[in-house]
């Protein structure tokens, strides 16, 4: 009594308020705890930023040093997590594999549990409350890149590589993914700098629908493993973190730039998606493709162009004076050029989605941080509904039915 169904996809609902990240849609405005993405890109690097979006403000060297530390010690898994990953297919799709090891952990760490604890582990003003989360916020981000590196390994049927020491955060991620039992190896500083910033710019995006998952995952009291893997699920579909994959399919399906003029008149017939296109917040310009424009610039000096840029960049320019694209305001969001990176430095297509979600996992934490720590603890996210299905019936034994 008293419901009405007013906002189908959430367009005009707050579920929260927030101090993490600001964006102004009109403007094409993105800021992480008052600091513009554009400077943040510029000037930090992805795990100083986590530390901004977990904590609040810019850290010192020593919170720094001790944050970098924490991290990267919790790269390590447990050889049964490596087992665990080992067991999937050859040709299993990387983030179902990746989901299912963030959960998988979840059986691991029974502190931080409040199903198994009996009690909610994480409340205001209790410093064991905040010591236990910081544990497993520094697990969580730290074993993401030796988890996804292993989804990418184990279908080439390679050995797993431990994080090494001495390296970034970006840079042991790429040496777990690349390193071939080479002497000193290092990755391409260029190529590190570059992911390191796509990390940065995939960080976070205040209330998306994972994010919104984590939440509503985390509302039970669930352990944050669970809720990360629930993030992770809400990820991988195409109109969210698997549009940077759906970008370069849809690019190779299109072929060449004389085919643009033939693939919009489809989406105009919603026969097809322009993905990469469109976004539920930005209304003229998402600032990050900007920034991924700039960083692509710079990779292609080291890789050479690929060869679906020109087809894309038609595309991107047919689509801009196109009535139908203006009309709704549809500009390219930070994924339309972002595949292209990915496939110049040689991930595997599939792989696209694993290098949003892993990113994405300081942002979903600092979500779920803000929400456990909230004054007044946290509420389960129920909401309600109305329902529209058949009045009272009784029961016809399945003999008598026609
Ligand atoms: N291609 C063609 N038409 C589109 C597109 C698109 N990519 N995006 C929106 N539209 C149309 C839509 O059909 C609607 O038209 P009409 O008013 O005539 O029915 C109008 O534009 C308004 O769009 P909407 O569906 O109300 O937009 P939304 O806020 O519900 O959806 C979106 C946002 C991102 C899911 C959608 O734009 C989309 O599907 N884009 C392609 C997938 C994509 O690139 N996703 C990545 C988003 S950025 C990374 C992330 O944060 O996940």
């Amino acid at each position: 009594k008293g419901l009405r169904v007013s906002d189908k996809g959430f367009l005009n609902t707050a579920v929260l308020r927030s101090e993490i990240t600001f964006i102004d849609g009109d403007a094409g405005i993105l800021r992480y705890r008052g600091y513009p993405i554009e400077q943040l890109a510029l000037h930090s690097s992805h795990l100083e930023t986590a530390y901004l979006l977990l904590y609040g403000s810019l850290p010192t060297k020593s919170q720094f040093k001790v944050f970098e530390t924490e991290v990267l010690h919790h790269g390590v898994t447990h050889a049964d997590a490596e087992q665990f990953c080992r067991s999937f297919r050859y040709d299993a799709h990387p983030m179902a594999i990746l989901t299912s090891a963030f959960a998988y952990l979840g059986s691991y760490y029974g502190e931080a549990n409040p199903s198994l604890q009996g009690q909610n582990l994480y409340t205001r003003g209790n410093a064991a409350s905040l010591e236990i989360m910081d544990k497993q916020i520094y697990r969580l981000i730290g074993k993401a890149t030796t988890l996804a590196a292993m989804a990418y390994r184990v279908r080439q049927g390679r050995e797993f590589v431990t994080p090494p020491t001495g390296f970034s955060y970006t840079g042991s991620f790429l040496y777990q993914m690349d390193h071939l039992g080479e002497e000193n190896y290092t990755p391409n500083p260029v190529l590190e700098k570059a992911l390191d910033v796509l990390f940065l710019l995939h960080a976070d995006h205040e209330m998306n629908a994972s994010s919104t998952t984590v939440l509503q995952t985390g509302s039970s009291l669930v352990d944050p493993y669970s809720a990360i893997a629930a993030g992770c699920a809400s990820l991988y579909g195409p109109l969210h973190g698997g549009a940077n994959e759906a970008v370069i399919r849809m690019l190779i399906s299109i072929g060449k730039p004389e085919n643009v003029p033939a693939f919009l008149e489809a989406v105009k017939k919603r026969e097809k998606v322009l993905s990469g296109f469109g976004h539920r917040v930005y209304k003229t310009s998402d600032p990050r493709s900007f920034i991924v424009r700039k960083t692509a610039d710079e990779v292609f000096k080291i890789t050479g162009k690929d060869e679906l840029l020109e087809t894309a960049m038609a595309l991107h320019a047919a689509a801009m004076k196109d009535e139908y694209f203006i009309k709704r305001k549809l500009a390219p969001n930070v994924d339309f050029c972002s595949g292209l990176i990915y496939r110049a430095m040689g991930f595997p297509l599939d792989f696209f989605p694993v290098l949003f979600a892993v990113p994405r996992v300081v942002g979903w934490l600092a979500h779920w941080r803000q929400m456990m720590l909230q004054e007044g603890g946290v509420k389960i996210w129920r909401p309600r509904q109305i329902y529209v299905g058949a009045g009272k019936r009784d029961y016809v034994p399945i003999d008598e039915r026609v």
